[in-house]
């Protein structure tokens, strides 16, 4: 493997090296995949040495439309199919039963299977013209924030992957809703943009102990959930409103601190780097990529504001507070 990772704008290029069992990182509407043929041991035995990531942790397997859905799964329950039909391709997956063709490392061993179809063009394409299930996990090393630009995720993969397709996410930038269909009744595993306000809005049967606030998380069925996430090396300080913020600016240097919240703050000109982002769409968009800015600058504190659970804000608060080594409370 050569040092740096090829940096690709040429879709065909990229889907050779998928079927030659190559890594290849690409965007999607949430974060950048690192993509592998998930009918290759030694492909997904790559991916694995590549992000650093626990082999009891499951990768999620990509396709480029519903039609590809036999590459993946031996059959499709009505739940699946439904969940499928109504936000795909998006920042959904579905968790099924397996096919026997994707190899035990991409599901760790469980007998189920996450399936996604981003809504992506670049990701799209690539899927389609590779004509495989693909394996990939956020692209980022294990336990960093995830990538929504290439520039980051060349950095993180410096003599560890074979080629970047260099476009950036478009999207929500958070990473795709979880969502169990192996029962009866579904279950959210992990919040995304697809809240599970939408899933019953829509009538989509759910189990009763669903997450009702969006940042809780089921640690036995989603074991992606048990290790640290998302965590940059400033220390992150989450705060639950503007006063906490006000004491922490008389314990710390705001200079080595970085903000992002929604809306002006009083004190941004006195911080490292400030973002005040206009709603919780641009806030969840930007969210990653403020982060490893941050780490970037040097920053040794990076202060957000905790986000509301309306919309895109369960998943971003679910992300924040794995991110986090410290809440401050108003009380
Ligand atoms: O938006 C996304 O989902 C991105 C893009 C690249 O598609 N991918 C992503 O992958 O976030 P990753 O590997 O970082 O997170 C996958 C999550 C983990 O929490 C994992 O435990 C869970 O999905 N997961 C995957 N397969 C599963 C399965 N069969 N059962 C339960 N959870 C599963
Ligand atoms: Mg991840």
């Amino acid at each position: 493997m050569s040092n740096r990772p090829a940096l690709l704008t040429d879709i065909d290029t990229a889907a050779r090296l998928l079927k030659a069992q190559k890594l290849v990182a690409f965007p999607t509407e949430t974060v950048f995949g690192l993509g592998a043929d998930a009918t290759s041991a030694e492909a997904i035995e790559q991916v694995f040495v590549a992000k650093g990531r626990p082999a009891d942790n499951p990768l999620i397997v990509h396709i480029g439309s519903l039609e590809q859905w036999d590459l993946v799964a031996e059959s499709l329950s009505p739940l699946a199919l439904q969940l499928l039909r109504s936000y795909s391709p998006g920042p959904l997956t579905v968790v099924v039963r397996r096919k026997k063709s994707i190899v035990d490392a991409v599901t760790g061993g469980l007998p189920t299977v996450g399936i996604r179809i981003p809504n992506h063009p670049i990701a799209q394409q690539l899927l389609l013209k590779a004509g495989l299930p693909v394996a990939a996990p956020s692209a980022n090393r294990s336990g960093k924030p995830s990538c929504t630009t290439w520039k980051s995720v060349q950095e993180d993969f410096v003599g560890r992957i074979d080629a970047i397709l260099a476009y950036d996410c478009q999207g929500c930038g958070l990473e795709s809703t979880v969502v169990d269909c192996t029962g009866e009744k579904a279950r959210v595993l992990r919040p995304g943009a697809i809240t599970e306000q939408m899933l019953l809005d829509a009538n989509i049967p759910m189990v009763d102990d669903h997450i009702a606030s969006g940042h809780g998380v089921e640690p036995v069925l989603s074991p992606g959930t048990r290790y640290p996430h998302y965590q940059p090396q400033a220390c992150v300080i989450l705060l639950e409103s503007e006063q906490c913020l006000h004491r922490q600016s008389h314990e710390i240097n705001l200079k080595c601190a970085t903000y992002a919240g929604i809306g002006p703050v009083p004190q941004s000109s006195k911080f490292l780097l400030c973002r005040e982002f206009p709603d919780i769409d641009e806030y969840a968009k930007n969210f990653y990529e403020f982060l490893r800015t941050s780490d970037r600058l040097g920053a040794q504190y990076i202060l957000l504001q905790l986000t509301a659970t309306s919309g895109i804000g369960g998943a971003l608060r679910d992300r924040q507070l794995r991110a986090a080594s410290k809440y401050v409370t108003d009380s």
